[in-house]
């Protein structure tokens, strides 16, 4: 790998500003954990991505690069063991439809291949049209932005549907942000969006800051309140995009990831069990 390569790896996945020097934050760096030393323990985890997240930690021949930071691969599992191994079982009623948004040098989608097996549909996009020469053959890739509705939607089309989402984009909170307000919708019932490296979204370069209003984490919040509106009693609103709880189920953080299950909530109905004739009942 080039050191220009090597830097613009770094400068992605870390997020550094293109103002700051990178000896400025080698220190920050060196005190962040690292994969591989950690490869042997984590393999013996229960979990089907981590051994061959293992095997790729130890095995420098193992296909195109990626980066991930490591603590994204527990949340993945959480989400996805069982469907997993469903679309590598082939048991599913029909074929996953996977779209990776932020393609770099294809290594994710690679990983994402094998994760789910041959059966999966995936997709990956990105800005950069150097994806188109680089041999990626796990998946289909296209080139064109997470912010441009017409693209987005023509290549949801060619996939035949959407059920999983990964914005592992620009991570500039409006593109991240206009992104879910296209895709969202599209998703199937059942469906599930995740949003990388949202420790962006603190940070004035990609559009974001603590509590800044726009932020793709303070939209997020917002997304909450929509979850709870029965509690609150305003009109069904959830912000800015119709993602309320006729779509929303669910929506879990992460360290810097978000996962927004697509699905209607029920209406909520308290349930009263136990007999409420016997005496404690009315104390
Ligand atoms: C963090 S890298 C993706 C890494 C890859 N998913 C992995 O895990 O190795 C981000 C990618 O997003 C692409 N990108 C930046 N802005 C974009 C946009 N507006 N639409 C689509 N892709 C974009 C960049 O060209 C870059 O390749």
């Amino acid at each position: 790998m080039k050191v220009s390569d090597l830097e613009y790896l770094l400068r992605q996945k870390l997020h550094i500003p293109p103002d700051l020097r990178l000896r400025d934050v080698a220190a920050t760096v060196r005190s962040r954990p690292v994969s591989p030393g950690k490869a042997k323990d984590i393999a013996s985890e229960p979990r089907e991505l981590m051994p061959l997240l293992a095997q790729m930690a130890v095995d420098a021949t193992a296909g195109r690069p990626f980066v991930k930071w490591w603590h994204y691969f527990a949340a993945y599992e959480e989400q996805f063991a069982l469907l997993a191994r469903q679309s590598r079982d082939g048991t599913l009623e029909r074929p996953l439809r996977i779209l990776e948004m932020g393609v770099w040098r294809g290594g994710s989608l690679d990983l994402w291949r094998q994760y789910f097996g041959p059966d999966a549909v995936i997709y990956g996009i990105d800005i950069d049209k150097v994806i188109t020469t680089l041999g990626i053959d796990s998946a289909e890739v296209r080139v064109g932005s997470q912010t441009d509705e017409i693209f987005l939607l023509s290549v949801i089309e060619e996939m035949g549907g959407l059920d999983i989402v990964i914005d592992d984009g620009s991570h500039v909170s409006k593109d991240v942000l206009a992104s879910l307000r296209i895709l969202f919708p599209l998703l199937a019932e059942g469906g599930t969006y995740v949003i990388e490296d949202l420790h962006t979204s603190y940070w004035p370069a990609w559009g974001g800051g603590l509590r800044r209003k726009g932020s793709s984490i303070e939209f997020l919040k917002d997304l909450i309140d929509g979850l709870h509106q029965p509690y609150f009693g305003r009109s069904k609103r959830s912000g800015n995009v119709g993602i309320n709880r006729d779509v929303l189920h669910s929506i879990q953080f992460y360290d810097s990831v978000a996962v927004l299950k697509k699905r209607a909530c029920a209406e909520p109905q308290p349930f009263r069990g136990g007999d409420h004739s016997r005496p404690e009942a009315s104390i």
